[in-house]
């Protein structure tokens, strides 16, 4: 991103050039009249002002042609203004038959984009070790997304290719675009879902069509890799699947209890039975969230059943079972 505010977004998609232009002209004509209008109004302040008590209104009622002037020309800008932005609406709203079919879910606070026959969403480790989740595209090539979300309304966002949409419960809804530039571009969540709305981050990188297979091989992998500990793929699953936006990896609190100590403990339950942190607890807390809510805490956990795998499961239960 760059770093000067008034330097233009890059322009990566197939879209970007006509919405941009198109955002161009409109600030340019309503810049222009405002200062026409404006600067009209000041000049006649200054020039019909009351001079003295028996100074006459003028008997002219109306000009014609300066009438007609000030309705046509603002009406076909106007005209331009509504074939324009129609005119890509429906480009905007009609993938091509061709398209590659990506499924993205939104829900608090994550994305995670699934590609037809890959067992796991696709990640990529972002600066300090973070994971991100990742939407791997290959340019020049048509990506429709298939859109919902599993909670609240989120909206799905990516100034680069100057494409937004809802991502809402209950229903699909879509984008495409036809990525024009290599690189990676910021997907922003651009609808309040809450607390961590600001954090629902995600990556769009943009590949060469040859390379799009072995990335989204590479993005769609997470397992444990060689010399790797069970703790530390641990740690990478709870990385990858986003647990962190709700659970601190200390006894400290955030949308849902704090890891830290967790393993062995006792814990109070809503309902007023207490149980103790097991293995079975945790994993039946991964699968099914709101079959024991703690004490204090309101049921919003998302379930995790079919998508993770046990693997990933024994890991992460390891690495929560290491934190103290
Ligand atoms: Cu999701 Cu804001």
């Amino acid at each position: 991103m760059s770093d000067s505010p008034w330097e233009l977004l890059p322009t990566a998609s197939n879209h970007a050039q006509s919405l941009d232009g198109l955002y161009i002209l409109l600030t340019a004509v309503t810049g222009i009249s405002f200062v026409l209008v404006i600067g009209t109004m000041f000049y006649f302040m200054w020039k019909y002002k009351m001079k003295s008590e028996d100074d006459k209104t003028s008997p002219l009622t109306h000009n014609g042609k300066l009438e007609f002037a000030w309705s046509a020309i603002p009406a076909i800008f106007l005209m331009v203004f509504f074939v324009w932005g129609e005119l890509d609406f429906v480009k905007l709203s009609s993938p091509p038959a061709d398209s590659i079919d990506i499924h993205v879910t939104g829900q608090k606070w994550y994305w995670t984009f699934e590609y037809p026959g890959r067992p796991v969403a696709a990640t990529t480790e972002v600066e300090d070790g973070e994971i991100a989740p990742l939407l791997v595209v290959p340019k020049g090539q048509a990506v429709r997304l298939t859109m919902t979300s599993k909670d609240v309304i989120h909206s799905f966002y990516i100034p680069a290719f100057r494409v937004k949409k809802d991502v809402v419960p209950g229903r699909y809804t879509y984008v495409w675009f036809e990525a024009t530039e290599l690189g990676d571009f910021p997907v922003f969540c651009t609808e309040y879902c809450g607390d961590e709305h600001s954090s629902m981050l995600a990556v769009v990188r943009v590949v060469e069509p040859e390379d799009y297979k072995a990335e989204v091989a590479a993005a769609t992998t997470l397992e444990q890799g060689e010399g790797e500990s069970l703790e530390q793929f641990g740690e990478k699953v709870y990385k990858a699947f986003a647990c962190n936006s709700c659970h601190n990896t200390d006894a400290t609190r955030k949308v849902g209890p704090g890891f830290g100590g967790l393993y062995g403990k006792s814990e109070n339950l809503a309902d007023g039975s207490s149980v103790e942190a097991d293995e079975n607890y945790i994993r039946e807390s991964i699968m099914e969230p709101n079959a024991k809510i703690v004490a204090g805490y309101t049921p919003q956990m998302p379930s995790f059943a079919g998508q993770i795998n046990d693997e990933q499961l024994n890991a992460l239960i390891a690495y929560i079972k290491s934190l103290k």
